[in-house]
């Protein structure tokens, strides 16, 4: 805004949100597309590594002959040592993309950090895509899993940051749509070609993932910044200039004004609670106070690592990389062995596509309902339904002649179908959903990068234990690991109902002031009374715009300016 001016914010709770065009609403729900990097780099490596010819070339194992007996057509696999590196390097490569991702979204913004990823991820896939050898795939698959770590954590929080409070539940369900959607299209390429006798067959599905990057790349570089990044860096005057744009208003607007004003108040009281001083001291932040206070930093970081956590224990991605682990011919085959359905393209499509269908609900029921309720909810449905899969197995299971029993094993796979249904539109979006609200803006990009890497560290540990635990040569639960999931579900239920507060319709920094007054179980009937702004004193004293300075030191500022600068509305 060029020459400045000094803004004031409001008092009035309902006008800290300035309305939302349509072009506004889309530019949010475009980031929702980074999600398919999420499901699509997760969805294609379990495909792969069961294809003939990969197997070939990277073993140098000669193809089995085709009157070869099924013990020596299942020597023709990767050795576990391979899939575990392959599977285990990409969640690895993401845990600290997703770590490291908070700091850059600080210092280059979250917009840059993004394209970075993309930047990142395209590296990784041309090593993917040229790789002939397991140590490039490898390296490839390690630098594509930092990009896809970027991303995944940095897509939060721009959609939580540049979102309408109204919708923001929904727009950032769109974002596990997308990832439902790239697990599917994952599925979908790799089984179309997963018979070919060349290196199409491995290098198309991985070279499809340039398209993703190169949209969602060039799509960011034409969105604004998220205004609260700018507020965060004391550059106001951009903050104005970006939040008019993702609000499609003027920038001369009233409301233009008071959403941020009240952002502006919201972070110099963040900053006078608790300062930040050196780089260390602000990752400390993350862990300040005390645990019983629900609006603790601690507090707030442990939730959003341990819902993370939490969502990966609910066991959905048991069902999905079982799915995979069919594809490619994996010791311990869960599916198959119910025997109704033989093939595994088949039975990773049903569980793909009810994934894919079940989520849209969520957009309305998150905005509805709330977060904390479908949380509640979603966990109930899956512990019945699991304990239902669990119950069926043990009592009428293989070893008691459930090959033979249809019944019995249809009534298995509708009931993992109907738990899939109830984490795709509860668990699966509210986790993230909840991550991108529930942080100050001083720590809410670590806050975010924290709980995003908990979740791929989470993806990774499931991902190499659960063969095992249903392995015969090993802890053999077979269906009975339907009673694990169903029992980490009931901790689910009980962490989201003592835990995590309701954030439906409030904005950031609504939430902040929320979780200060009520606890949790308390927070669904809270309703906003006040505004940052007028506990700041910017109602009347106001902000002047054209600072650059870190706004710990702006409150001082504030004072000398306005008393030279016109208290009005107007900015320009
Ligand atoms: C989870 C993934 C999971 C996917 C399934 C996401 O929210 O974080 O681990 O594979 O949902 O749709």
């Amino acid at each position: 805004m060029a020459g400045g001016g000094v803004i004031h914010g409001t008092a009035d709770t309902s006008r800290i949100e300035a309305p939302v065009t349509m072009k506004a609403y889309l530019m949010c729900a475009f980031a929702a597309f980074g999600g398919i990097f999420f499901g699509y780099d997760t969805g294609w490596m379990g495909g792969i590594m069961g294809m003939k010819f990969y197997i070939r070339q990277y073993t140098h194992l000669q193809y089995p002959a085709s009157d070869a007996s099924a013990a020596t057509k299942a020597l023709f696999v990767l050795p576990g040592w391979q899939q575990s590196l392959l599977t285990g390097i990409l969640s690895c490569g993401t845990f600290f993309g997703a770590l490291i991702a908070g700091d850059i979204a600080d210092r280059i913004g979250r917009r840059w950090t993004i394209i970075s990823g993309c930047l990142t991820f395209t590296v990784g896939c041309i090593l993917e895509t040229a790789s002939t050898t397991l140590a490039v795939m490898v390296v490839g698959r390690l630098i594509a899993g930092a990009g896809v770590g970027f991303i995944s954590a940095i897509i939060i929080l721009y959609m939580s940051e540049i979102a309408p409070k109204k919708v923001r539940g929904a727009l950032v369900a769109g974002y596990q749509f997308c990832i439902t959607i790239g697990i599917l299209l994952a599925n979908c390429v790799v089984y179309a070609t997963q018979n070919r006798d060349d290196t199409g067959s491995y290098r198309i599905p991985i070279a499809i993932q340039f398209l993703w990057a190169l949209i969602l790349g060039t799509g960011l570089f034409m969105l604004p910044e998220s205004p609260r990044y700018f507020v965060k860096k004391g550059k106001l005057d951009d903050a104005a200039r970006a939040l008019a744009s993702v609000r499609g208003q003027p920038i001369e607007s009233e409301y233009i004004q008071d959403e941020l004003a009240e952002i502006i108040a919201n972070h110099e009281y963040e900053l006078s609670v608790v300062p930040q001083t050196t780089y260390f001291a602000s990752w400390a932040n993350c862990f300040h106070g005390k645990i019983t206070d629900p609006a603790s930093n601690l507090r707030r970081t442990l939730m959003g690592i341990g819902l993370q956590m939490m969502q990966q224990l609910t066991g959905i991605n048991f069902i999905f990389y079982y799915g995979k682990l069919l594809l490619f011919c994996c010791r311990v085959v869960f599916f198959t062995s119910l025997n109704t359905i033989r093939n595994p393209f088949l039975i990773s499509l049903i569980t793909t596509l009810v994934n894919v269908l079940s989520t849209p609900i969520s957009f309305w029921m998150v905005e509805k309902f709330g977060r904390r309720n479908l949380l509640i909810f979603g966990g109930t449905g899956m512990v019945i339904s699991q304990y239902i899969v669990g119950i069926v197995g043990v009592t009428v299971g293989q070893d008691k002649g459930a090959d033979t029993n249809k019944a019995a094993v249809s009534a298995m796979i509708a009931f993992i179908c109907i738990n899939i249904s109830m984490f795709a539109s509860t668990w699966g979006p509210c986790a993230w959903v909840v991550i991108g609200e529930i942080f100050p803006l001083p720590i809410r990009s670590r806050g975010v990068g924290l709980s995003t890497a908990s979740n791929w560290f989470w993806n990774c540990i499931i991902a190499i234990i659960t063969p095992y635990l249903v392995d015969a040569q090993y802890a053999n639960l077979s269906s009975k690991i339907f009673f694990m999931w169903g029992s980490l579900c009931i901790i689910s239920v009980l962490f989201a109902y003592f835990l995590v507060p309701e954030t439906k319709g409030l904005s950031l920094e609504q939430v902040d002031r929320m979780l200060e007054e009520v606890s949790p179980r308390h927070s669904r009937k809270w309703v906003p009374h006040s505004t940052f702004a007028a506990e700041m004193g910017l109602v009347e004293k106001g902000v002047p715009l054209q600072g650059t300075a870190e706004l710990g030191d702006s409150a001082q500022e504030t004072e000398q300016e306005t008393q030279t600068l016109p208290a009005s509305k107007e900015i320009v």
